[in-house]
């Protein structure tokens, strides 16, 4: 290319942007970054946002500083002079400038690194960023991933300056677009930016990239499945598992695509709310080590009912945003702690973590405490179901979701979408997300919030015969102000398997109070879920009030709301009760399982 052509690239190509949409990374060949050492990358970074996308069209990742003669260049960016801001953390939340800026922001600091061994590889790993993000070491884009609630890795071995610093960059867009998932239009706010973990895992060369284990659904419970993937190696590599407190102690050797897989003879203790029995579970090759805790469990339907270790159990369910005031997505491990114990005092068996895989340490906490969950991804609304893009970034999703978590006892459903038009396209879209689900874990139910048909009262979405459990969103009471309309769709509906409310509700402003048919009160919203209750009695499986806490939402906006989603039984700041508090409280209490 001319040097004219070069130099002035930045000023004359269109579309200097799409020479960085390098793959993605594979979904499959992410690191399970549980129970194994880590560095943590948390802490100030570097920041800045970057409205016109200059530090790709200027190449600042080049650090080009001087010219061929060594003399200092005019550079409009220098990295380490700019501010600096937490990680983890939504930008959104750091300045108030930021509030409601889309588009790239690129954070970036430097750390020394030190070999501690001669083959080790090292991979970095985020807990998620949203929206897209792309990764550069010391000048080189090495990685891309887009989906912004789900980990991914990338590796740094072969482009770290041993002995040295090293530079690492992370640009990160949060720029809404018509084909992503989702797409333009939802119902949260579009926090930006690596608001989860980062970290640096040094892994040899032969390691374990992946272990699963769960108890076979076979009725009988006493068989482990287990498959663990060795990256680098081919077969006969030896893998030990160990659950000491089984006596469990065993070898296994990895076939040629570097997977041993195996069905294990074993009696645990069965994993359930009121149970939530957990299992040290260590898997070692010679070079490598991770240990997890595990809860064994068997979730399945049987016709109308949903079985918990063969047991029919109602879900007695919420649904929840993961958002904090002052910190946006950027929970800590206090904060989920608090949320799960909000959700107990409520008396609820099972929580929906709405709409979008939360953080990790959710489900983490869920299996010490004791919660069943919901997990999903953001198939919400409309999307374009077509278009290839979109595909791949929903199976990719899927994939990453299902994979971080399918150790985790407390996910009991794997949710492939929320209200989405009843359309071929989005039915190959969805039914291609149920088999991602099957096929990476047999052992769970797979679900999506499905619209009704008003136009005949019923249920009778297409997709209801690939997924294991129904559910459906209404809001008779509300959006509708006839309330019986759910008593029509309820006696319509005929299904041969499970039914749950996976949303109903109604906006309250805490305080706010008057008669019982007077929107935005508590009593409105108590009374909404009176009659819900009463309506749906003995017609379902399952109640998820939508939704547990107030939420920002920009597309709120009358004087009640003001940028908020009402909806919560309790108010955004978490201290304040409605009355509909109390009334789910007390039927939650009703319903003995
Ligand atoms: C929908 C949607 C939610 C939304 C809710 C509401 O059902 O799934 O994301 O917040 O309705 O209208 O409040």
């Amino acid at each position: 290319m001319s040097t004219m052509l070069q130099d002035y690239d930045h000023l004359l190509n269109i579309d200097p942007l799409s020479q960085y949409d390098i793959l993605t990374t594979n979904p499959e060949s992410h690191l399970y970054a549980l129970g194994r050492c880590k560095e943590s990358l948390n802490g100030r970074w570097h920041f800045t946002v970057d409205v016109y996308d200059t530090f790709l069209r200027k190449k600042f990742f080049e650090e080009r500083v001087t010219d061929a003669q060594g003399r200092a260049l005019p550079v409009d960016c220098d990295f380490d002079q700019w501010e600096t801001v937490e990680v983890p953390s939504n930008w959104n939340c750091q300045k108030k400038e930021y509030w409601y800026f889309e588009g790239s922001g690129i954070y970036t600091r430097t750390f020394h690194y030190v070999p501690k061994a001669p083959d080790e590889r090292v991979i970095l790993h985020l807990g998620a960023s949203n929206y897209g993000c792309r990764v550069w070491l010391n000048t080189r884009l090495i990685g891309r991933h887009t989906g912004g609630f789900t980990p991914f890795s990338v590796e740094l071995t072969q482009h770290l300056k041993p002995n040295a610093g090293n530079r690492l960059i992370l640009e990160v867009n949060n720029t809404r677009s018509v084909d992503q998932v989702p797409s333009l239009n939802y119902d949260w706010f579009n926090y930006g930016g690596v608001f989860r973990s980062v970290d640096l895992y040094r892994v040899p060369a032969c390691y374990i990239r992946d272990s699963y284990i769960a108890l076979a659904p076979n009725n009988r419970y006493d068989t482990l499945a287990v498959e663990i993937t060795v990256d680098g190696a081919g077969s006969g590599i030896p893998v030990w598992l160990e659950i000491p407190e089984l006596s469990l102690s065993v070898m296994l050797h990895t076939d040629a695509f570097g997977v041993a897989k195996s069905e294990l003879t074993a009696k645990p203790q069965l994993w359930s709310p009121q149970n939530p029995k957990l299992y040290r579970v260590m898997v070692s090759t010679e070079g490598d080590r991770i240990e997890e805790l595990v809860g064994f469990r068997q979730i399945t339907t049987l016709g109308k009912k949903i079985l918990l270790n063969g047991q029919e159990i109602f879900l007695k369910g919420v649904c929840c945003h993961e958002e904090i005031p002052e910190r946006g997505r950027a929970l800590t491990p206090a904060d989920q702690r608090q949320v799960i114990l909000q959700a107990k005092e409520l008396g609820c068996n099972i929580m929906r973590l709405s709409h979008y895989p939360h953080d990790r340490n959710m489900a983490l906490l869920a299996d010490e405490m004791g919660m069943l969950l919901w997990e999903e991804i953001p198939v919400y609304w409309a999307l374009c179901f077509e278009n290839p893009t979109t595909q791949a970034s929903a199976q990719n999703q899927m994939t990453e979701l299902v994979m971080r978590d399918r150790n985790r006892a407390s996910v009991v459903l794997w949710g492939v979408g929320n209200e989405n038009p009843d359309t071929e396209a989005r039915l190959d879209f969805m039914r291609a997300l149920v088999d991602i689900c099957k096929r990476l874990d047999p052992t769970r139910l797979t679900t999506a919030a499905c619209l009704v048909d008003i136009d005949v009262m019923t249920v009778r979405d297409r997709l209801c015969q690939y997924i294991d459990v129904v559910a459906i969103n209404e809001y008779y009471g509300w959006y509708y102000r006839d309330y019986t309309g759910l008593a029509t769709i309820l006696e319509n509906t005929k299904l041969d398997r499970p039914l749950v409310i996976s949303e109903t509700g109604a906006d309250a402003l805490s305080g706010h109070h008057g008669m019982d048919e007077e929107l935005f009160t508590e009593e409105h919203q108590a009374k909404m879920y009176q009659k819900q209750l009463e309506l749906s009695e003995g017609s379902i499986q399952g109640f998820f009030p939508w939704i547990l806490y107030d939420f920002r939402s920009p597309i709120r906006l009358n004087s009640y709301q003001q940028g908020f989603n009402r909806k919560g039984l309790i108010s955004y700041d978490k201290t304040h009760r409605k009355l509909a508090h109390r009334v789910i409280q007390d039927y939650s209490c009703s319903v003995k399982n």
